[in-house]
């Protein structure tokens, strides 16, 4: 494929020609990656069976792995889904558009290829105005993966998607660095109670506020490898956000880990291993290694979320052998970057006691 188109957009207020051109591709069967306020994704008309295969191809995913179609109206839900419960009607409402992903039955209209041939659909309305323009314009609801390779990490700048995807796609959307880093929540509404199979910019405390009786698939909290029989979602078997040094995180609080942080860094010095810290604001000054970068701040999780995939490209782009990474709390948004963080390492996993 020839090189990819990049525009930049202005992510308030999308110039119309741009997304025209947008549009029209993605009304030909082609791939367009855009900003949405989680991560970029990777646009393909998701009633169009060989555009959706195309974006398989182009992430290298493996088929039996859906991706989540987009619209921009809960109108849209009705026609792509095929039983939507009063509880889901109320997340909606409640959390729509914004990072949450709701899995239905599937309406028969769906072409096989764009849910895997699984019998149920993942849908979310993205809170960003180049994606919604985009999926309004072009009169199409839209399949889109993060726009990476599949196994790296999600891309929070056009610059990520360049990086994977040049000459693969048609064209990138440059509206600049997104907002939440972290992928949508996604929750199985097609079983009661729900289930959030996946932890994500939507927080596991604000949807029980709505839903009391939502639960946490054990993949969520998993601190290892999920047996087969107990997965629910194709992404909680294939390798993920995995950059090419080895990951190793340390779990604990700022008192407990820094030190046996220090001892593993120069433990794999001694052996000549070039190694990366990802520390935080709070802890940063303590560590000596090749590389030291902070994801954030202990007490402002938001920011750890926003900046943990582009530090993982960052730290590995230093060629080190070893990404030492920092766990944090698991409240809030921390849940999500913990699942991040151990899919990322492998479940290669060292408590600080
Ligand atoms: O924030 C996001 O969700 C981003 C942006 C681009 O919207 N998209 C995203 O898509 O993260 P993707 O394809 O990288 O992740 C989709 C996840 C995968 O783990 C997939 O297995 C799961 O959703 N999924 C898709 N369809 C499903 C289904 N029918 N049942 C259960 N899980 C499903
Ligand atoms: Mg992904």
């Amino acid at each position: 494929m020839k090189e990819t188109i990049v525009l930049k957009v202005n992510p308030e207020n999308p110039d119309p020609t741009k997304i025209r051109a947008a549009t029209q591709i993605i009304q030909r069967g082609g791939l367009v990656a855009f900003p949405t306020e989680t991560v970029y994704g990777l646009g393909a008309d998701a009633l169009n069976p060989s555009a959706v295969l195309a974006l398989f191809s182009a992430k290298k995913r493996p088929l039996d792995n859906p991706p989540i179609v987009h619209v921009a109206r809960v109108n849209d839900v009705y026609k792509l889904a095929k039983e939507v419960s009063k509880k889901a009607e109320l997340l909606m409402k409640e959390f729509w558009p914004g990072p949450l992903t709701l899995v239905f039955k599937c309406s028969s209209t769906v072409p096989k290829v764009t849910v895997a041939g699984l019998d149920t659909i993942a849908i979310r309305m993205p809170k960003h105005k180049v994606a919604l323009s985009l999926i309004k314009e072009s009169g199409c609801s839209i399949a889109a993966p993060s726009a990476n390779l599949a196994g790296k990490p999600s891309p929070t700048t056009a610059k990520h998607v360049y990086e994977d995807l040049n000459g693969r796609i048609d064209m990138i959307l440059d509206s600049g660095a997104t907002n939440i880093g972290v992928e949508s929540t996604v929750v199985d509404m097609s079983v009661d109670p729900p289930m959030v199979l996946r932890p994500g910019g939507t927080t596991f405390e604000a949807l029980k506020k709505v839903t009391s009786d939502v639960k946490l698939h054990p993949f969520v909290e998993a601190e290892s490898e999920l047996p087969l029989e107990k997965i629910r979602s194709p992404g909680m078997k294939h390798k993920h956000y995995a950059p090419k040094a080895q990951v190793i995180l340390v779990e604990g609080t700022a008192e407990t880990i820094t030190g046996k942080i220090q001892d593993l860094t120069e433990f794999y010095r001694v052996k000549g291993e070039k190694v990366g810290i990802l520390a935080t604001d709070e802890t940063q000054t303590f560590y000596k290694a090749d590389v030291v970068k902070s994801l954030g701040s202990r007490l402002n999780l938001a920011t750890v979320a926003q900046s943990m995939f582009r530090l993982l490209r960052e730290v590995d782009a230093e060629n080190v052998d070893v990404i030492i990474a920092e766990g944090v709390p698991l409240d809030g948004i921390g849940l999500a970057i913990m699942n991040r963080l151990r899919k990322a390492s492998g479940y290669r996993i060292i408590k600080g006691e």
